[in-house]
């Protein structure tokens, strides 16, 4: 959840720092701080725990040039222990304020680690778990260990994952960086004059494109120029550096007023990334070269569980829903937090496929590593293709959106679902389901997608009056029937996580059971009813919502000339093959909720409480 980042060099570490913080902000933007071992071979540390203006009061603060120093370490945080304030802020220091350090992750024993050390007469400042790990390590500095090794045994001493980095003042030309479990990655890179490691690859790239990526149970001693990488039996460690295909300005702004915004706007490149070297257009046919499992181990699966968390698991319900329907392969969503300890029946006959943008959730890693423990076959869809989630999983299938910055997830879901829905036709075809007419007809109907996606972007004008009407009421509705039921479950959490209004998302026929008694003209229902083979249940559900005097905006297909006299509000999205509904139907939520979020003052790349990538279960 927090970003971290250090470096070790020639330059004045200050504004380094400060751009590294920049770059990984979007993971947690409660609080923003800095330490610097200056030029006296003290540490000097500054931090701001204003919330989401932390990291520009941050650099204010130091935007003078008085700080300076060769090595320091940087962290922005998204609170988990103690509310947010300067002295909550990372780095923590030890008592003497001779070490420094910036941790993500939970320290699941702090409380016992606490006592401990209070009754060894240290002193809190904080009420954060992660202050436990300054003076653990400014302990063992003190009695003589170097730095690593002072880091390695605070290691032994925690419970939980967590990545840590943290600089001395009795090494003052050095950095440590830990990561223990699944706590956000930590990755390195160098060049002659200076060494980095951040929680994310793209703080890294202004610097270097090799890097290294560091395995939980192992802990890194950059300096200038220079990686050293051990376990935590203090061995070292040799590892060759990747070549990542990240790339620094994709992750900028641009022109766009916020992240997300240019994110939405770049759906039709997402989905293109995603068919590219799939889907053969000419010929008609789609291959994943991707999935490594045999032909045999394929035609054995019996059963495929996909899981995910937030956007990824409303991703995995829409995967699920055209696996069964394609593939004709039994196929269930499920919230990986729940996974592991719903105790399911997994075998080498079940494929469990995860999906996560960051590759880096706590959750869904978990659920991986259960099911791989379990025997099954593991699969990913990601973005992020040097993630925790491609080591753990047995095939890797990149969705190649692009870099994704703002918090709320938009063209990674699309990306995600184009890679779902091509897989569903792979496993359709290997298994004897789909013969090669069908593939062609659904291969011919995937390369109309960008062009149908890009239209529909165009419905941006007539969606910001009537996220303007929706801003005014407290609490929403969401429904839809079938595929659409993961777009409408979808809407909603981008309308609480971006606008802050209370939506709640259902199939349209659970609301008889329950959802009808809150229906009345302070709430108004946002329906999914493209032309398919339920069109005529959602009329039924709109007139249902009308009767009972809720007002209803509805997503209908072009030319639709019969909502238009029941519901209040259409917006009407291209005419498209009903394999490729959702994801029209998808682009409005998305509009919807940006502009929902703006009309109420919020910001949509920065919602309050949320990060981008969750480290912590
Ligand atoms: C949604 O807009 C959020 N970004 C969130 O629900 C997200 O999808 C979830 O935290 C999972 O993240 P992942 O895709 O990186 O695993």
């Amino acid at each position: 959840m927090c970003g971290i980042f250090a470096y070790a060099g020639s330059e004045n570490a200050v504004p380094l720092l400060i751009d590294g913080l920049r770059s990984v902000e979007y993971r947690g933007y409660d609080s923003a701080g800095i330490s610097v071992i200056d030029e006296s071979g003290s540490i000097q540390t500054v931090k701001r725990g204003d919330h989401k203006s932390s990291l520009e009061n941050l650099a204010e603060a130091v935007s003078s040039g008085k700080l300076s120093g060769q090595v320091g370490i940087g962290h922005t945080r998204w609170a988990t222990h103690g509310v947010v304030n300067q002295k909550n802020s990372h780095p923590h220091s030890s008592s003497d304020g001779t070490v420094s350090i910036a941790h993500n992750g939970i320290i699941e024993n702090f409380l016992e680690l606490k006592d401990e050390l209070i009754d060894s007469g240290i002193e809190f400042k904080s009420e954060t778990d992660s202050e436990v790990l300054a003076h653990l390590i400014g302990n063992a500095v003190e009695s003589g260990s170097s730095l690593r090794e002072a880091v390695i045994g605070a290691a032994s001493r925690i419970r939980g994952n967590t990545a840590v980095v943290a600089v001395s003042a009795a090494e003052p030309g050095i950095a440590v960086g830990l990561r223990v479990g699944n706590a956000g990655g930590i990755v390195i890179g160098k060049n002659d004059s200076a060494a980095v490691m951040a929680s994310d690859t793209i703080a890294l790239l202004p610097y270097i494109n090799e890097v290294i990526y560091l395995e939980p149970g192992e802990v890194v001693e950059i300096e200038r120029g220079v990686i050293r990488l051990f376990n935590l039996e203090g061995s070292v460690i040799e590892r060759e550096s990747v070549v990542t295909a990240q790339n620094f300005e994709a992750a900028q702004k641009g022109n766009h007023p916020h992240f997300m915004s240019k994110e939405i706007a770049e759906q039709p490149e997402a989905i293109q990334g995603a068919l590219r070297g799939r889907a053969d257009f000419a010929a008609g046919t789609l291959d994943i070269p991707e999935i490594t499992l045999t032909r045999d181990q394929i035609k054995s699966i019996d059963r495929i569980i996909l899981t995910g968390m937030g956007t990824a698991y409303n991703t995995a319900l829409y995967g699920a829903s055209v696996i069964e329907s394609l593939a004709r392969i039994p196929a269930t969503a499920q919230n990986s937090s729940e996974l592991r300890y719903s105790n399911p029946v997994l075998n080498s006959n079940t494929l469990v496929i995860a999906v996560t943008q960051s590759g880096e959730t706590a959750d869904t890693l978990a659920a991986m590593e259960h099911a791989r423990q379990a025997g099954s076959p593991v699969g990913v869809v990601v973005e992020f293709e040097g993630s925790q989630a491609t080591r753990i999983a047995d095939f890797t299938l990149p969705v190649r959106a692009g870099q994704e910055i703002g918090v709320a997830s938009t063209k990674t879901m699309i990306a995600s679902m184009t890679t779902l829905l091509q897989l569903a036709v792979s496993l359709g075809q290997i298994r004897g389901i789909l013969d090669a007419d069908r593939v062609k007809q659904i291969v011919g109907q995937l390369a109309e997608l960008p062009s149908l996606v890009a239209t529909t972007l165009e419905l941006d004008g007539e969606i910001t009056p009537l996220a303007e009407r929706l801003a005014t009421f407290g609490d929403l509705l969401y429904l839809g029937r079938g595929d659409q039921v993961p777009i409408a479950l979808e809407g909603a959490l981008k309308m609480k996580e971006l606008a802050y209004i209370h939506p709640e998302g259902n199939p349209a026929g659970e609301m008889k059971h329950g959802m009808n008694a809150l229906l009345g003209s302070d709430m108004a229902t946002i329906v999914c009813a493209p032309k398919n083979g339920l069109y005529e249940k959602m009329l039924s559900n709109i007139s249902e919502v009308k009767a009972r005097g809720g007002e209803v905006a509805a997503i209908v297909t072009e030319g639709d000339d019969v909502v238009e006299r029941i519901a209040d509000h259409m917006i009407q999205v291209p005419d498209s093959p009903e394999i490729l509904q959702p994801f029209m139907t998808l682009i409005p939520m998305q509009i919807l909720a940006y502009r929902t979020a703006l009309a109420l003052g919020r910001d949509p790349d920065k919602p309050r409480n949320l990060a981008k990538t969750v480290t912590v279960e």
